[in-house]
């Protein structure tokens, strides 16, 4: 379902030190994953710490539509109980995804070998969002997909009814193919092994193993190869999900750039596959540290502690790292604008068909605000400006992309004037609580202030 209803244009201005403590809500990639895996046990799967945002609410939602019984308990707690692998009843109507490439794409993968038919739909972003990545292997299962010109939605998946094991290496790195393969895998006889080049984001498997299915992941020279029996009777599980470190991000950089900050963000997921920007900001010369580092829930988990950083110099970020901060490419090159040189953003093509063209909306918000922006088909340089040194004082368009919203609303909290968002209705998709969560710590924001 679209948050979408008429913009909300917001305005974030220079203010105070932030300070305190930010408790940001759970992972996303968790919460979708547990969601669905609950869904295909037998029995039923606890969950605390679920992110209650719009695009875990619409997979919630076709959880129920598929057979599943979900339930919300209260903040955070929910219960799944499950029609088991290959159980899912036919939806009696479309499926909205509302702005999710991760639901749409993991429930698509996860019905491909059901014997039913299902058609699936999202908001304007998601409605222009490759599903061809998708739809290519689940034809190798034998599913069927009919949509719109370019791999489109809305689209219908015919499951196949009698699905055979496919090997395939995933040609993009995308946690969202490799995990709908994965799932589609869960309901075909015998081996599925899918093979990526580069490691992305690994919740799928670690979650599948928790659940008892039988996986295997070796890395040999062609990249890590998964391997998945099928048709396990999936366990029901107690998940805790972590809190989320894309979202921990805006908080984080916030304090590195806002002056005399001193901000602590605790219970953060550090999987490997997820940290590449703390990682990067530690190079930069960040005051970022990780306090109190445990495991919860099979996940590494720390607290953040990151104060201002003035000395924060660009770096040239290794595109080998791309797909463990691929989603904090806007924030980072909002954090780019306020360090001293050139911070150089390889290997991120990826970021052309997210919820918006990131590269382009980064790029185009960042001029506006006064800085000197280079990009290419899968590159982009921000010339840093110091500390408080953005201009500020322009207008940025969101595109529906929550992160970009939150990205130019952390650069108003810095720059010399006002920055306006043209929206930030998507904000709730990821992340519903990040403007009181923000304005606790002290920053300002309001309503829209015209901006030349
Ligand atoms: C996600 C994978 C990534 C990421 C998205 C969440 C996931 O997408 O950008 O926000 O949960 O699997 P891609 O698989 O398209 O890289």
């Amino acid at each position: 379902m679209s948050v979408h209803g008429d913009p909300i244009p917001m305005t974030a201005r220079r203010g105070a030190a932030l300070s305190g403590t930010a408790e940001v809500p759970g992972d996303k990639s968790i919460s979708h994953r547990a969601l669905i895996l609950g869904a295909l046990s037998v029995g039923e799967t606890r969950i605390t710490g679920l992110l209650e945002g719009q695009d875990v609410l619409d997979t919630a939602h076709a959880m129920r539509a598929m057979g599943a019984e979900v339930t919300h308990h209260g903040p955070g707690e929910w219960t799944v109980h499950g029609v088991g692998v290959g159980g899912f009843a036919e939806p009696a109507d479309v499926i909205d995804c509302g702005n999710s490439g991760t639901g749409v794409r993991l429930i698509m993968g996860a019905m491909a070998t059901c014997p039913i038919t299902a058609t699936f739909t999202g908001d304007a972003s998601l409605r222009k969002r490759p599903m061809g990545r998708v739809t290519d292997p689940l034809a190798l299962f034998g599913a069927q997909a009919v949509g719109r010109a370019g791999g489109r939605l809305p689209m219908t998946i015919v499951g196949a009814a009698q699905p055979v094991p496919v090997r395939y290496t995933v040609p993009v790195p995308s946690a969202q193919v490799k995990s709908a393969v994965l799932l589609a895998g869960l309901n075909a006889p015998g081996e599925t092994v899918v093979i990526e080049r580069e490691a992305t984001r690994d919740h799928t498997e670690r979650m599948l193993a928790g659940f008892g299915a039988e996986i295997r992941v070796e890395d040999s020279d062609e990249g890590r190869i998964i391997t998945l029996t099928g048709q396990p009777e999936l366990t029901p599980q107690t998940i805790a999900v972590p809190r989320d470190p894309s979202s921990a991000a805006f908080p984080v950089c916030a304090a590195l750039i806002v002056e005399g900050s001193d901000v602590l963000v605790p219970g953060i997921g550090l999987n490997p596959t997820r940290a590449g920007l703390f990682t990067t900001l530690r190079e930069m010369g960040a005051d970022l540290t990780y306090e109190n580092a445990r495991e919860e829930g099979g996940e590494p988990v720390a607290d953040l502690r990151a104060r201002f950083s003035p000395d924060m110099r660009g770096i040239e970020v290794p595109p080998e790292r791309a797909p463990s901060m691929i989603d904090e490419y806007p924030i980072l090159s909002v954090v780019a604008a306020f360090a001293q040189g050139p911070t150089v953003m390889r290997g991120i093509k990826e970021l052309r068909v997210k919820e918006s063209d990131r590269i382009a909306a980064m790029a185009d918000g960042l001029t506006a605000c006064g800085a000197r922006v280079e990009t290419g088909a899968d590159w982009m340089t921000v010339h840093g400006m110091g500390p408080g040194g953005l201009p500020g004082g322009a207008t940025c368009a969101t595109h529906l992309d929550h992160r970009i919203a939150m990205s130019f609303l952390v650069a108003g909290l810095a720059a010399q004037a006002p920055v306006t968002v043209d929206d930030a209705g998507p904000i709730a998709t990821s992340f519903p609580v990040f403007e009181p969560l923000m304005e606790r710590l002290g920053a300002t924001f309001g309503g829209a202030e015209r901006c030349v």
